[in-house]
């Protein structure tokens, strides 16, 4: 790739993180994004699986334009109607009722908190995770803070948690024991390679937590908000986690993370027991109602699971072994690296996701997208050698 003087630019400027798509993004609407030329993509990975409404949903975006006239932030020290609302909308939306919600700022902080709320009513310090899984990178953010009053459900993260093979309840009891406080997981791996949950898992280990007193997190910053064609992954595999954890579309691109905590465990949470400045401020709430809003009123979950079928009979290749995943998080398993054909389809102006797993390509397209658009995704897919 030859790099324009923006890219140059951004590469001198930016600490680089991730491999970037070789244009620089000049706007978005609905399911494309255009670069700084015109040039239009159409975006299967759905701004990095935070445009499930597509880009600047026009009620969000009004909502936000309305919020930033009125207030940009006060903190939780204050009650906030639309932070209320916010709160109203996502509990709804997961049919939780006598739920309650934190709000913090992001996937990672969502999983601190219900971790932190895990230990806090337990009274334990360990957790249980899942090899594969994906939660965030500030583990050791409480780690380092150097409050007494601050750090007393925290132990060492590294040495407190323990790593189970996926899908294995044998695994997963033993590791129960009674000094868990929790067993977080991806309802479905997403960063992995889509891979899926064996049958009666997520149900068996929703039966493990309840017997050991652990309490089941399910993060639901991938699979939350309509993406598997419920609701919520909970609701999806009719699963009753004690937290949920959610992020990147829940404000459809306004930073924000939120946590939604069962009401047998809201009860033993003390005031204070967690806290963010800008956790909950209301200008991300604006954007957190009007998405989830957005969501309930058109029951956008249902067109995932349509648009899944379309995917399934339309995406045709003699490289393509198999379709993993559920509604709008799908993984195409190919028998060689997916980096060729993600290549080949920037080339022909559609964005896709890689994984871990270096065989396998991953879609998170918007609710937004139709037919046509899988149509495209399979006409360019039959062009790949
Ligand atoms: C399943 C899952 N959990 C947590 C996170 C962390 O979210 P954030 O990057 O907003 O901290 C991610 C981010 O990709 C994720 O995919």
């Amino acid at each position: 790739m030859t790099k324009t003087d923006a890219m140059l630019l951004e590469d001198k400027y930016v600490l680089p993180t991730y491999g970037r798509f070789p244009f620089v993004v000049a706007g978005g609407k609905g399911h494309f994004v255009r670069d700084d030329k015109g040039v239009e993509y159409l975006d299967l990975y759905g701004g990095h699986a935070v445009a499930l409404l597509g880009h600047c949903p026009e009620p969000v975006v009004s909502a936000v334009r309305a919020q930033a006239d009125v207030l940009l932030f006060y903190s939780n020290l204050v009650y906030s109607s639309v932070r209320t609302r916010a709160a109203a909308a996502l509990i709804e939306l997961c049919a939780a009722k006598d739920a309650q919600v934190f709000f913090c700022n992001s996937g990672t902080e969502a999983n601190e908190a219900a971790l932190r709320v895990a230990r806090l009513v337990t009274g334990r310090p360990k957790v249980v995770a899942t090899y594969g899984s994906f939660h965030g990178r500030t583990a050791g953010s409480l780690a380092a803070t150097g409050i007494a009053k601050y750090k007393h459900a925290m132990t060492s993260a590294e040495s407190d948690t323990v790593h189970v093979r996926f899908g294995d309840l044998k695994a997963a009891k033993a590791a129960l024991r009674r000094d868990a406080a929790a067993f977080i997981l991806e309802p479905i791996q997403s960063m992995s390679g889509i891979v899926m949950p064996p049958r009666g898992y997520l149900k068996g280990l929703e039966k493990l937590c309840r017997k050991s007193g652990a309490v089941l997190i399910f993060d639901e910053v991938q699979t939350g908000l309509g993406r598997l064609g419920a609701p919520s992954a909970a609701q999806a595999f009719r699963v009753k986690p004690g937290v949920q954890s959610f992020a990147k579309a829940l404000a459809s691109g306004v930073p924000c993370g939120a946590i939604v905590i069962a009401p047998e465990l809201v009860h033993k949470l003390q005031p204070g027991a967690l806290g963010s400045t800008f956790g909950g401020g209301p200008l991300a709430c604006a954007a957190v109602e009007a998405t989830i809003r957005t969501i309930i009123k058109g029951r956008l979950w249902r067109k995932a699971k349509a648009l899944e079928a379309r995917f399934r009979a339309k995406l045709k290749h003699p490289a393509l072994k198999e379709i993993r995943g559920k509604g709008l998080l799908l993984g195409l398993v190919l028998d060689r690296p997916a980096r060729e054909l993600r290549d080949h389809l920037v080339e022909r102006r559609i964005l896709t996701g890689l994984a871990e797993d270096p065989n396998v390509l991953r879609l998170l397209p918007p609710l937004t997208i139709g037919e046509a658009e899988v149509d495209r995704l399979a006409a360019a897919l039959k062009e790949y050698k």
